[in-house]
């Protein structure tokens, strides 16, 4: 039977500028080619652990717009249950401007739009998970309701700290799982540790690590892969995690796991369109 994965996020709709290098300040470079693709960190983990085979439910908002309907294609294709999904008049749907270098390394720019809507009542409409899987591109009233109704229903609580931003102490201690990268994991500190619960960190072309109470449990090496496009790599570890770990897949398995599903992620362009497949993970995972 499969796992049931419940998803409080943002959806964007990602412009992408991809095969120019990437601009410093003030700077203007040309000669990049344009593909526009649904993307938001919340989407992207949704639609990750859909392909992976979990059940899914998202809870996020999208605007009254043209931009709302590419935005949501791929949920709606792969089956993930948009039904906790509103649509707020007045507003604009979530666009994040992305620019992509020849090496594969991005610039992102989010206009979170409809994404701010996204409030604690909205989460009520989640049903029983294995897991709660949230970010921080929706306001943290949000992710904190989430962080409550996993607690009330037994989910295992999971927070991709992601994009690194102000988050109370409580809500690092409530969540069961943290999952953060290089970056993120200096922004927040000794405060990621302090706490029972498990810390994923993902160290791009070095691997990944998972730590409980500052001590290091398991750790995997980086699937070596020819980089494309690295947006959405972060996204598709964590919504593979939780699939992982919802299974009752073992520590060192379970990053194992996640980090086959990104390595697949990054050898294509795009975000949600680089999110590999069940079968695809599992002959990476076979073959090495
Ligand atoms: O993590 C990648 C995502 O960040 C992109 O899809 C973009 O929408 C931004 O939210």
């Amino acid at each position: 039977m499969s796992v049931t994965i419940g998803v409080v996020g943002s959806i964007n709709l990602d412009l992408v500028a991809s095969g120019a290098p990437l601009p410093q300040a003030g700077e203007t470079v040309t000669g990049a080619q344009f593909a526009q693709h649904p993307g938001g960190k919340g989407a992207n983990q949704a639609l990750a652990a859909r392909r992976l085979g979990a059940a899914v439910h998202m809870v996020g908002c999208v605007g009254d717009d043209a931009l709302a309907e590419t935005a949501m294609t791929l949920l709606r294709r792969d089956g993930v249950d948009v039904s906790n999904v509103m649509s707020e008049l007045g507003t604009s749907t979530g666009v994040a401007l992305i620019a992509v270098s020849p090496d594969g390394e991005n610039q992102i720019t989010v206009a979170s739009g409809a994404n701010t809507r996204v409030g604690p009542s909205d989460v009520a409409g989640l049903p029983n998970c294995d897991v709660i899987l949230s970010q921080l591109e929706v306001p943290v009233t949000a992710v904190e309701a989430a962080t409550r109704r996993a607690a009330e229903t037994g989910a295992l609580m999971a927070i991709n700290l992601a994009p690194a931003s102000g988050v109370s102490p409580q809500l690092l201690k409530d969540a069961d799982l943290l999952i953060v990268n290089e970056i993120e994991a200096a922004f927040y500190g000794d405060a990621l540790h302090e706490r029972g619960g498990l810390v994923a960190l993902t160290l791009g072309g070095d691997g990944a690590a998972l730590f409980k109470m500052g001590q290091e449990i398991a750790r995997v090496p980086a699937f070596e892969v020819d980089v494309v496009d690295t947006t959405g790599a972060g996204d598709t570890f964590c919504g593979a995690l939780a699939v992982a770990l919802a299974e009752g897949q073992p520590p060192e398995q379970a990053l194992r796991f996640a980090s086959a599903a990104a390595a697949l992620a990054v050898t294509r362009p795009g975000a949600q369109p680089s999110l590999p497949n069940r079968a695809q993970v599992d002959a990476l995972l076979g073959a090495s």
